[in-house]
């Protein structure tokens, strides 16, 4: 046996020695074992059986799959936004997890951030696939079948807007003014949360019962998030550095990023697709929620900022409207 195989050896009889395991057995069940294939690592078999359109429109597979793709990215999102709440990983030698680190490294803060950006810009970029990807046609018939669904039930969606800033900032803005500085409880603050804005019924006034479905399934899941990291979002992390940290301009950029790309740049391109399918001549059609979502879904109208003290208030007034003037508008006319 060569020296390198040895000493490998040496190190595994180590290993399995310090939990009091015999390392003759573990050897034995890798002679035994399978090697590791693809289809097994990756799931593929089972991932490709989630694919289950409620009618026979061929096009409604490209919707249901786009919406799978971009929950897998927001997954992504969240397995990022978590590590940076927990100050990152402490890996041991052989790999082994050690825990949260205790302090948060800026860089790390940064690059991590930054991985969030990644995700939306790809996000953002392949909304393409949406509007320009399927029959007009067919999207207006199938679409039918799929009432009162809607991706505003999107809950990691929402995880990641939890994750990202104080709660206080996911406040309708028309009443946020009023609990700043109140110390109100998530539970309160969430009665008035920005979303339910966008899921009342036009004719009533009433949540609609996407809205209603969605609060059965999620709001105490969403409380419990809020309430778990109120001094671990991404705000709370970023005061938590020191002054020079946090004047750092990877670390500013990386944020300012963050909010365009979640507020304004994917909402946009969505928004956009949202015309394209459901702007008509003799008024436009009502959503699968049975919202008012010309009125609902623009950033300029929702003005949803994560991070508004690194934003100037010429910034902040202008939030999303020079994206709607030159792409929404112009598709339009
Ligand atoms: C043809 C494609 C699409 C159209 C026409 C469309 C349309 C709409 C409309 C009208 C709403 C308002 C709520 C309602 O009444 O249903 C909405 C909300 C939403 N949709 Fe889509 N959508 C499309 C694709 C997607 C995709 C691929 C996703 C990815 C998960 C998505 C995620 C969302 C989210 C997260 C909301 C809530 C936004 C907010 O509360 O600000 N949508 N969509």
């Amino acid at each position: 046996m060569d020296n390198t195989v040895n000493e490998k050896v040496k190190l595994l009889e180590e290993k399995y020695a310090q939990m009091g395991q015999d390392i003759n057995s573990y050897l034995d069940g890798l002679l035994l074992s399978n090697y590791l294939t693809y289809w097994d690592y990756t799931q593929v078999d089972t991932l490709l059986t989630l694919q289950n359109p409620k009618t026979d429109y061929p096009d409604e597979l490209i919707f249901i799959m786009y919406h799978q793709i971009t929950e897998l990215y927001f997954k992504l999102c969240l397995h990022e936004l978590e590590q940076i709440s927990k100050n990152g990983k402490r890996m041991g030698v052989n790999g082994k997890d050690e825990g949260w680190n205790e302090k948060l490294d800026p860089i790390f803060f940064a690059e991590r951030v930054n991985r969030v950006n990644r995700y939306f810009e790809a996000l953002t970029k392949s909304f393409e696939i949406m509007i320009n990807g399927m029959e007009k046609e067919q999207f207006l018939r199938y679409r039918m079948a799929l009432l009162p669904a809607s991706g505003f039930q999107s809950a990691q969606y929402r995880m990641i807007e939890i994750f990202s800033t104080d709660f206080i900032n996911l406040v309708d803005k028309d009443v946020r003014e009023s609990f700043i500085g109140k110390n109100e409880p998530i539970e309160t603050l969430f009665e008035h949360i920005y979303w339910n804005k966008g899921a009342t019924e036009l004719a009533t006034g009433k949540k609609t019962l996407t809205l209603k479905q969605f609060e059965k399934k999620y709001a105490a899941k969403f409380i419990a998030l809020a309430n778990d990291t109120v001094t671990k979002n991404i705000w709370a992390k970023y005061m938590s550095l020191s002054e020079t940290d946090r004047a750092n301009k990877r670390v500013v950029n990386a944020l300012k990023e963050l909010d365009v790309n979640v507020n304004v740049n994917w909402p946009l391109v969505h928004y956009k697709t949202a015309v394209s399918y459901l702007a008509q001549d003799s008024g436009d059609a009502p959503a699968t929620g049975g919202t008012n979502w010309q009125k609902y879904l623009p950033p300029r109208f929702q003005k949803r900022i994560f991070y508004p003290l690194l934003w100037s208030k010429e910034e902040k007034e202008e939030w999303g409207k020079a994206w709607v003037e030159t792409n929404v508008f112009k598709t339009k006319a």
